[in-house]
């Protein structure tokens, strides 16, 4: 199998704290890999390191095999990013952010206008091609940070919490978006705090939790590994308590047992939520 990103005990120090520890880190190609875990976790400063804009205090990290440290050059060529932040220049249409970011990567006239054109129509903007930044709504906004991100061609797309501060629909758009990237052959690394993100979209999962990889797998194996049916059981003026099954069969027979009361009792499947709370002992939007 080949793989895209590859980190080993890649670790980041500030001022003697460690944001990112230890992480051991395998993407495979065409894979959609999510990054969750709550503000704080070191997401970002991961993503830092993945593209070169941080060297690691400590271990290393290979982008389709050139290494980040040693080749920044070939390894900025591998990936496109659309970072957590705007950073488009408001003050310029959309396709002149498009054309300045061809630009920077050498993209002669011709190609450059088809290019722009093409990747236009893919984020379904060309309507508003000559619209200010300023102008636009957030989700285009995005979008064109998406098109901006995939300028070069690159087979890697990192994104950092592609959808924060998006309303619903718009983020639905997005995931689309970002499936269909994917399905078109990109390799996708993305970082998310909603736990519904990662579910929507990722093959695998990783939490991150204060720096470190507390675990690691597809949502289902993840929720398979807690108990795919959950009780819940609200005890009056109490807190809850959560027990976990490996399917609907064993929870409701434990509903079943248990002596009718006033308490109330919701059975349901688990998510990744769950499987977060129970890593960590916290909600991920905390
Ligand atoms: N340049 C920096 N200097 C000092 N501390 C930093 C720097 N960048 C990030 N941090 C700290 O590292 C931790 C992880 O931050 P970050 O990677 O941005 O997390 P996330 O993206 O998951 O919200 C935070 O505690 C943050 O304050
Ligand atoms: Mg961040």
């Amino acid at each position: 199998m080949q793989i895209m990103i590859k980190t080993e005990h890649l670790s980041k120090e500030y001022g003697g704290k460690k944001v990112v520890d230890d992480l051991d880190l395998q993407v495979n190609l065409q894979e959609t890999f999510g990054f969750l875990g709550p503000n704080g976790a070191g997401k970002t400063t991961t993503i830092r390191m993945l593209t070169t804009l941080t060297k690691p205090t400590f271990g290393r990290v290979w982008i389709n095999g050139f290494d980040g440290v040693k080749e920044p050059t070939k390894v900025k060529r591998e990936f496109g990013i659309v970072q957590q932040h705007l950073s488009l220049n408001r003050e310029l249409s959309v396709r002149e952010n498009l054309d300045l970011h061809a630009r920077l990567h050498h993209i002669d006239k011709a190609e450059r206008k088809e290019r722009i054109d093409e990747l236009l129509d893919y984020v379904d903007l060309a309507a508003y091609s000559d619209h200010l930044i300023d102008r636009i709504s957030g989700g285009m906004k995005r979008r064109v940070m998406i098109a901006r991100a995939l300028i070069h061609r690159p087979k890697l797309l990192i994104l950092d919490e592609p959808t924060v501060g998006l309303d619903a629909q718009t983020r639905r758009r997005i995931w689309d978006l970002i499936r269909r990237m994917n399905s078109d052959g990109t390799t996708v690394f993305l970082t998310t705090h909603y736990i519904e993100e990662a579910e929507a979209l990722c093959d695998r999962v990783g939490i991150i939790h204060q720096g470190r990889i507390i675990s690691l797998d597809s949502p289902l194996e993840l929720r398979k590994r807690l108990g795919m049916a959950v009780v819940e059981r609200r005890r009056s003026g109490d807190d809850t308590e959560y027990r976990y099954f490996p399917d609907r069969g064993s929870a409701t027979e434990y509903v079943q047992s248990m002596p009718s009361s006033a308490e109330s009792i919701v059975m349901r499947e688990s998510n990744l939520e769950d499987v977060f709370v129970e890593l960590t002992g916290r909600r991920v939007t905390e």
